[in-house]
């Protein structure tokens, strides 16, 4: 697609005649194939990661440019602890290079992060930065990024499930009050409104425990590129794929493309 259909798609101008403009509020990326773009090159899988996280400074700045409010990156699933020693380090060690060389610029963009996934068990200087990521940025009105590290779906709903049951045995919540509102609210994405769009990278296409509640009525887009690979005329066109999606929500009428779901 032409950049000028999209701008011309995402315009003021066109809102009146082509109805709600058709920018996904939140939009989440499974950023998988680091290791097969290193492989196809010859190169070790740290060098897909690293390039990996040059793909991720683009996304977030293309996000900006897109007006998305919410983008979530997956970066580091509770299974891939399973992952050989010397890899889950690489991965650390570029989360922490990561928070340490672009928080500044994130926090001089007005971006806000947030984290989700499970913090008990993580390395102290871990947990300290993806804190120290959050409480700087707190004050930011601009793109939240929300950053799915140790994260699992699954994990999430059981730990909410827990929550929720606690809240009983207390006496502070009924039964009765127990409905898809009170799950939502117990979840890690409880502030965050539920993704548009997903988008995978390399050719997969499986959520791999990433927000399975929260993605009920997310539209996907799946991509053959690897993450690496990932630009923003990529995400551009993924986009514009979504733009020409007829979101319906169980009714028989499209429902715009930003409506909520509901509950
Ligand atoms: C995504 O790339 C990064 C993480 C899961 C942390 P992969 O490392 O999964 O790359 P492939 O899927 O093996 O190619
Ligand atoms: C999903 O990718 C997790 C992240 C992108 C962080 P994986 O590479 O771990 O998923 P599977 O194993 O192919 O399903
Ligand atoms: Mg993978």
């Amino acid at each position: 697609m032409a950049e000028s259909d999209f701008l011309a798609l995402s315009g003021s101008a066109k809102e009146a005649d082509s109805g709600p403009r058709p920018v996904p509020r939140h939009v989440a990326l499974i950023m998988d194939g680091n290791g097969r773009w290193a492989a196809k090159r010859g190169l070790p899988r740290f060098e897909g990661h690293r390039r990996g996280v040059e793909a991720l400074r683009r996304a977030v700045r293309a996000a900006i440019g897109i007006g998305i409010q919410y983008l979530t990156v997956y970066s580091f699933s509770v299974e891939n602890w399973s992952r050989p020693r010397e890899e889950v380090q690489g991965l650390m060690g570029l989360l922490h290079r990561f928070i340490r060389n672009d928080l500044a610029e994130l926090n001089a963009n007005n971006v806000r992060v947030r984290v989700i996934g499970a913090r008990a068990g993580l390395d102290a200087d871990v947990a300290a930065l993806l804190r120290e990521a959050e409480q700087v940025t707190e004050g930011n009105s601009g793109l939240t990024l929300v950053v799915a590290f140790n994260y699992g779906a699954r994990q999430e709903i059981a730990a909410a499930a827990r929550a929720i049951a606690e809240a009983v045995a207390a006496g502070r919540l009924s039964l009765n009050d127990i409905d898809t509102d009170a799950i939502s609210a117990h979840l890690h994405t409880a502030d965050i409104p539920d993704p548009d769009l997903i988008i995978r990278t390399s050719g997969e296409q499986r959520l791999s425990n990433f927000l399975l509640w929260q993605a009920a009525y997310a539209e996907f887009v799946f991509l053959p590129i690897n993450w690496p690979d990932f630009d923003e005329g990529a995400f551009k066109a993924a986009i514009e794929d979504y733009a020409h999606r007829d979101r319906r929500f169980g009714r028989v009428e499209p429902v715009a493309c930003n409506a909520k779901t509901g509950s």
